[in-house]
């Protein structure tokens, strides 16, 4: 028996495998809006056999993006663009995530194919930062934002946690990870606020937590909260594994119900132990420590690999993303090596049979 497709159950939402589609920026939206790329791009992941297929970070409001070629919701019409996505992947038995998350000083950038840097062509926008320090130099300076912008920040993560169940999705993952807003906000590296949203880690956390709070009372009890972390900056004096044991404490007790374990990126030339699985160790610690489910990402490529993660017990769930741009079916391959009965769609069962037949 694999424990890799063993169906994972929680609240109102089951997922009939371990494997998570990780979200992936596509830069292929027009004005954040989902174009027939998302379609195919998510839908042949769905198609794929993974249980669980996360849309990439997605910016509540214009100025959270990334590129200009983010995904957005913050709008009704960002929501239609996204349903048929939504109802074309449930339609193929897998479950629906977005990432939500507001790019902060790390904003207003080409797209990676045109450069990845700061947009140097005119059309930038003013970034919000907990700090007015930059990412890196000749970087944008962020604006140090107000508790009351937070306040308005907020509300728009609310509202779109509002519009992701309009279109459908029955996972919400914040990103709170690889050097965004709210990571910024909880990593000592760029959060040097004097006021009651910096200082100690209960300081740098009471934003994201009332994120936490106040999205996890907008979707109610059915429908699951995922938050990515970076539980480590890899870089001295930033977040270190005892201090994201306590923060996925605090997430879990304020109504997270998964912590995707990644790592790194909050500030250039950290010191990354990049190999198979690297972080596997992370998810394995915070689950044991916080006592919450935990997925696992990094690195994850082969089906015996995942299976021996969940098998073991270092997580519930494996994120996998760059596997699975090369192979959408990865998941499908992966239940044949394993032993287990793939979900091919009907369309393609002739590609399976193996029969000795001309076609
Ligand atoms: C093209 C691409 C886009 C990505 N975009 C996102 C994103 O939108 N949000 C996120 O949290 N991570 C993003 N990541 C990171 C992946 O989700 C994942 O954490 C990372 O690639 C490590 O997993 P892997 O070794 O399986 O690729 C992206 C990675 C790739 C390759």
């Amino acid at each position: 028996m694999s424990r890799l497709f063993e169906p994972f159950t929680l609240r109102g939402v089951t997922l009939r495998n371990r494997i998570v589609v990780s979200p992936m920026c596509q830069y292929s939206s027009i004005d954040g809006l989902a174009t027939n790329w998302h379609m195919v791009h998510l839908g042949s992941r769905a198609i794929g056999g993974a249980g669980l297929v996360i849309a990439e970070a997605t910016g509540i409001c214009p100025e959270g993006r990334i590129t200009p070629g983010d995904l957005g919701l913050w709008s009704q019409a960002h929501a239609d663009a996204l349903k048929p996505v939504v109802d074309f992947m449930h339609e193929h038995g897998a479950r629906a995530g977005i990432q939500l998350g507001h790019a902060g000083r790390k904003g207003a950038r080409f797209k990676p194919w045109e450069g990845n840097g700061p947009l140097t062509d005119g059309s930038a926008w003013p970034i919000p930062g907990p700090s007015a320090l930059s990412f890196d130099k000749d970087w944008q300076v962020p604006y140090e934002i107000t508790a009351a912008q937070l306040r308005e920040m907020t509300d728009l993560f609310v509202t779109s946690t509002r519009l992701a169940i309009n279109a459908g999705f029955d996972v919400i993952e914040l990103h709170m990870a690889h050097g965004y807003l709210l990571h910024e906000f909880l990593s000592p590296l760029s959060n040097t606020r004097g006021d009651e949203y910096g200082g100690d880690l209960a300081g740098r956390a009471k934003w994201p937590l009332e994120v936490i709070k106040a999205v996890r009372a907008a979707l109610g009890d059915d429908r699951l909260l995922f938050v990515r972390i970076s539980a480590i900056d890899w870089v001295d004096g930033g977040l270190d594994m005892a201090q994201s044991v306590q923060l996925a404490k605090w997430f879990k007790a304020a109504g997270a119900d998964l912590i995707d374990c990644s790592t790194g990126a909050v500030v250039p030339g950290e010191k990354t132990p990049v190999g198979p699985g690297y972080q596997v160790p992370v998810a394995r610690g915070i689950r044991a420590d916080a006592g919450i489910p935990t997925g696992a990402v990094g690195m994850i490529t082969d089906p015996a690999q995942a299976e021996q993660i969940i098998a073991v017990g270092d997580a519930d769930l494996v994120f996998l993303a760059r596997a699975t741009l090369r192979n959408p079916y990865w998941a499908n391959h992966a239940a044949e090596e394993l032993g287990v009965e793939a979900s091919w769609p009907i369309q393609y069962k002739r590609a399976v049979a193996r029969r000795r037949t001309a076609w």
